[in-house]
This record gives structure tokens, sequence and C-alpha cells, in this order.
């Protein structure tokens, strides 16, 4: 088999066969093909697609690359949460715990915020002493007592993946929803969960912009999911606004905090609540209905806090911060960014509040970057707000005048306020593989 056929095969539109999807993954893999023949090829994809079959036997092979982890020994039916990326994802600092404290054996493998994307790893990482690496067997322990443990994602699982995605960052071929499906399902499907909930964002602060294709995207994932034995369920979400009003690590942490308190803001808590209660029901086998009402009932009666101080303390962070977020440290130096109208706020656009926040400090330009946990952007207003010229629209945190000079401008042209109040948008779109 040759590596040119292969790309000049899907250069010309036309399908691959399983043979050679599998040798160019393993070549790939293994260095002998080379990064320049595989940006060829993710070039070729990303103008002629790939079919679900390919997509299929990618997912397979990429899968296939690296070690599959073995989670038998953790008792119940496991659910591992996965957000496509976001900017104010706060998500899973809320669900874990909320559906572990319903019984919902959480044993979560998270990643690093990339780009103008956040990553729960580094979130967790803003509480003092929290260990995001645990011994295999420590891992599988936790989940049994505590109910709920999260880590970083293991090095040695879809190794391809890593290797591709690292390729695709910097040719330009991420938003292309075969290689994003092959990319999300090869690491779900090898993480060792029984079930798989998505969230799948749309809107100007995704990687799909326009609701079908957030839709096209999860019934792929769901499709494949479903195909290797795996509960898979999507839910189709709204990320064109930044979800809650904080966008940075300890900022975030703090407000994942509020909305275990039940105190949070209103569109982070219907999601998070949402999500929990979704995997309360893929978990324990009870309605949608009721998995929600559960979640609900774990923030009212604080069993979910409660779960998340255990959580903390059993990875080495100190507790204390559910009850005093400021043990996280606080960023140098803060600038207002302010209305210069009367009116309502009528779009904030996500992508630019995750770039700015990047430019604070708070995220990594490329893997490796040290990152300032205590730097980000905290919104004042929300969209349909009614706000007056002077008002506070936004904060940003840092500690380098310079870095928040730009993150300022940019924060400022995210905004937009019109005169009239502009109608409400839904947040949870659609469900699939309900
Ligand atoms: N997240 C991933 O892990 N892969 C993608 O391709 C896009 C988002």
């Amino acid at each position: 088999m040759d590596i040119l056929d292969i790309i000049r095969k899907k250069r010309d539109g036309e399908e691959l066969s399983a043979e050679e999807i599998k040798f160019l993954i393993k070549g790939y893999s293994e260095g002998t093909i080379p990064d320049y023949q595989m940006a060829a090829f993710l070039m070729a994809v990303f103008f002629r697609k790939l079919s679900v079959e390919e997509t299929v036997v990618l997912t397979e092979a990429m899968r296939d690359s690296g070690e599959i982890a073995d989670l038998s020994d953790v008792k119940g039916f496991k659910v591992d949460k996965h957000s496509t990326g976001g900017v104010g994802d706060k998500t899973t600092l809320i669900a874990a715990p909320v559906a572990s404290a319903c019984g919902v054996p959480v044993a979560k493998m998270s990643g690093r915020g990339l780009g103008f994307t956040g990553g729960t790893v580094d979130k967790l990482e803003a509480i003092p002493g929290f260990r995001i690496s645990l011994s295999r067997e420590d891992f599988a322990n936790q989940v049994n007592t505590a109910g709920i443990a999260v880590i970083g994602q293991s090095e040695k699982i879809a190794i391809a993946d890593k290797k591709i995605y690292a390729l695709r960052d910097v040719t330009g071929t991420v938003e292309n929803t075969g290689l994003i499906t092959s990319s999300i399902m090869s690491k779900k499907l090898a993480s060792g969960s029984d079930g798989i909930l998505l969230d799948v964002k749309w809107g100007k602060g995704a990687f799909m912009k326009t609701e079908e294709e957030a839709a096209e995207l999860a019934q792929w994932m769901v499709d494949i999911g479903n195909k290797a034995g795996k509960k898979t369920m999507a839910v189709i979400t709204d990320m064109n606004q930044p979800l809650g009003k904080a966008v940075g690590n300890s900022l975030e942490v703090a407000e994942a905090i509020e909305v275990l308190k039940g105190k949070g803001p209103e569109d982070i808590t219907e999601l998070s609540v949402f999500l929990a209660g979704m995997m309360i029901s893929m978990s324990l086998n009870v309605s949608s209905e009721e998995g929600i009402s559960r979640a609900k009932n774990a923030i009212q009666r604080g069993s979910a806090l409660e779960k998340f101080r255990e959580f903390v303390r059993m990875q080495g962070g100190n507790p204390e911060v559910a009850d005093n977020p400021e043990l996280m440290g606080k960023a140098m130096l803060c600038r207002n960014i302010t209305a210069d109208s009367d009116g309502y706020v009528s779009e904030i656009d996500a992508m630019k509040i995750g770039i700015a926040s990047r430019h604070t400090g708070a995220g990594r330009e490329k893997k490796g970057d040290s990152i300032n946990l205590n730097a980000g952007v905290l919104l004042e207003k929300k969209r349909t707000d009614m706000v007056k010229k002077g008002d506070v629209l936004c904060r940003v945190y840092g500690d380098s005048e310079e870095k928040l000079e730009a993150a300022a401008s940019i924060c400022a042209e995210a905004f937009e306020i019109e005169k009239e109040k502009p109608c409400e948008r839904q947040l949870i779109k659609d469900i699939i593989g309900r």
C-alpha cells in the first residue's frame, strides 16, 4: 500500500477502504508516515469529507493506537461526560459531584485547555493542593469509596489522536465532522466508561458554527458510540455567549461552587443540572425527568456541595475553598470594560471572550505553555441585560498591564448593545439518542 495513493484518492473525493485507513493510522503512529503527508491527507479530508463508514474505521483505528482503559473494577454503570469545547464551560465541576451525590459512579478523565477553550484539569489545579494524577489503583479505589475521581487524560490513550490533533491545530483542519468525531470518540471509546454523554456545542464560541452542523456531529458520535456497545447520548447546546459569568480557572471554580450552593447564574445552573440529570438517567436507568429532579434535589439539600468537598479532599486539595474561594488566590490587576451607550446587551461573542481570557494569561497558545490560574474575565452583564452608559460590562483580571490591555480591547469588541431588548435564546436545543 502506498501513502501517496491514499492522499490522491481522498484528494479526488474517493472512498477509502478500511485497510487504507488502518495503514494510514498505523504508519503515522509509528512514524513511517511523516507529518507533511498526514497534513496533506487532513486537508484533502477537510475539502472532500469522510463518509460515516470511513469515520467508523478511522475512530476504531485511532482508539486501537493506544491503551484501552479497563475500569471493570469500578462498580456500577459509569458515565463519561464530554463537551466538544466551549468558553466558561465549567459544567464538569458541577455535574460530576451532583451526579455522584445521587449515586452515579463518576470515573472521569479530563483534558487541559487549548486555544480559546478551557479544560477541567486546569480548573481543578487552581484548587490549592489538588492532585490531577492518581495511580490506576487509587483512581478505582476512590471511585469505589467516594463515588467520584477526576484525573488527567492518560498519555497512553488514543496515541494517534494526540499526534493528529496537534497537526490539525496548526494546519487549519480542526473543523471537520469526520475528524472531530474520530478524535473525540477514539478517546471516549478507550476510556473504559459504560456510557457516554456528549455536550455538543454550536455557535460563535464552538467549532460548529450552526445548529445543523452540531446536530450532524452529535448524530455521528452517538451512532459510533452505540455501535461500539456504549450507551451514548448527545445534547446540543448554545455556545454563542460564554456559559455563566466566569471565564478563567480559579474564577470558574468559584462560580461552580456558587452553582453547587444554588446561587449560580441561571444558564450554567440550567445546563449543569440537565447534564447531571442525564448522567443519573443513563447510569441508574430512570427517566430523564426523574434524573433532573434528583439533580436539583442534590443541590437544594446540600449533598452535591458536600460531595464536592469530599472529592477535593480525597485528591489532596483544600476543601475549604468551598467556603472561601479566595484561598485559590487572586490576580494582582483588574481592568473594567464599560458600556458606551444605553440599551440592552444583544451579543457577547464567546470566541472573543475566550481569546481575551487567553490573552490575560488564563489560557495557552500552544501545548505545554504555563498559565496564570487566577487570570480571566468576569462578565457583569449577560445577553438581554439592560445597561446604562458607563455600566461595567465585564472585568478583566491578570498580572500584566500589557496583557490586560490586549484582553480589554478584545472584550470591548465582544459586546454588542442595541436599543431593543433581544429575544431570549434556548440554551438546550436538542437531545440525540435519548
Ligand atoms: N475536541 C477533541 O478532542 N477533538 C476535536 O477534534 C475537537 C474537540
